[in-house]
């Protein structure tokens, strides 16, 4: 599933974690890029020690958004990068390493914290095996998608782009299983605002919590 969350993060929160980022020494991306993807990683990151509060930020706004944990059920957001492009910088077409650590990788995340009226080129492809789509979202917005899609970064043109891209282990391993649950959960939530707890109600709770049972890794 691909959704976005428009504003996880404040106006206020995002600026001020832009203006930490500006003034931070960063260094280079290729380290954390898989053999091939290093040939096609041209961006910067943030050095580990000093990524590690914002890092915590992001992780908290994400385990509090009822959207991320209905759609994503995160086991572990294992890792966040804090990513910065210049002008001449952009990251080919890749898929994102499986393992990270001894985490699985099973959902990726773009947090975007750069105005996009602030740089030119950026934007986020994902390549389907038909069509391609393009996201360059707002300040403080989130892109989640499919850790197992192709994607790219286009070259930036003309000012900063700062992201924080991140990677989730889910309690549900296969995206039909986590889409079933979702929506079974989206349906009884609705059900419940409209009707209350009825014997409807009670029956879709017990196949939510069996199914979890039996899917859960
Ligand atoms: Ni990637």
């Amino acid at each position: 599933m691909l959704f976005r969350i428009p504003a996880l993060l404040s106006a206020q929160t995002c600026a001020e974690m832009v203006a930490q980022l500006e003034a931070a020494s960063f260094v280079e991306g290729k380290t954390t890029a898989g053999w091939y993807a290093k040939q096609v990683k041209h961006n910067q990151q943030l050095a580990p020690a000093e990524a590690a509060p914002l890092r915590q930020q992001i992780v908290e706004a994400l385990n509090r958004h009822p959207l991320f944990q209905a759609a994503v059920r995160p086991k572990r957001i294992h890792t966040v990068l804090l990513s910065r492009y210049d002008p001449g910088m952009a990251y080919g077409t890749h898929a994102d390493n499986a393992l990270m650590g001894q985490w699985r990788s099973d959902i990726s995340f773009t947090v975007f914290l750069s105005s996009p009226q602030t740089y030119a080129g950026g934007e986020l492809v994902i390549e389907g095996a038909d069509d391609e789509q393009t996201y360059k979202l707002a300040a403080g917005s989130v892109l989640v998608y499919p850790a197992s899609a192709l994607h790219r970064v286009n070259e930036v043109t003309q000012g900063v782009r700062l992201v924080a891209v991140g990677w989730v282990q889910s309690w549900i391993r296969d995206p039909a299983q986590r889409e079933l649950l979702f929506d079974l959960d989206t349906a009884r939530r609705s059900l419940f605002a409209k009707q209350g707890k009825t014997d409807e109600f009670d029956l879709i709770s017990k196949s939510v919590a069996n199914l979890l049972r039996r899917w859960v890794d």
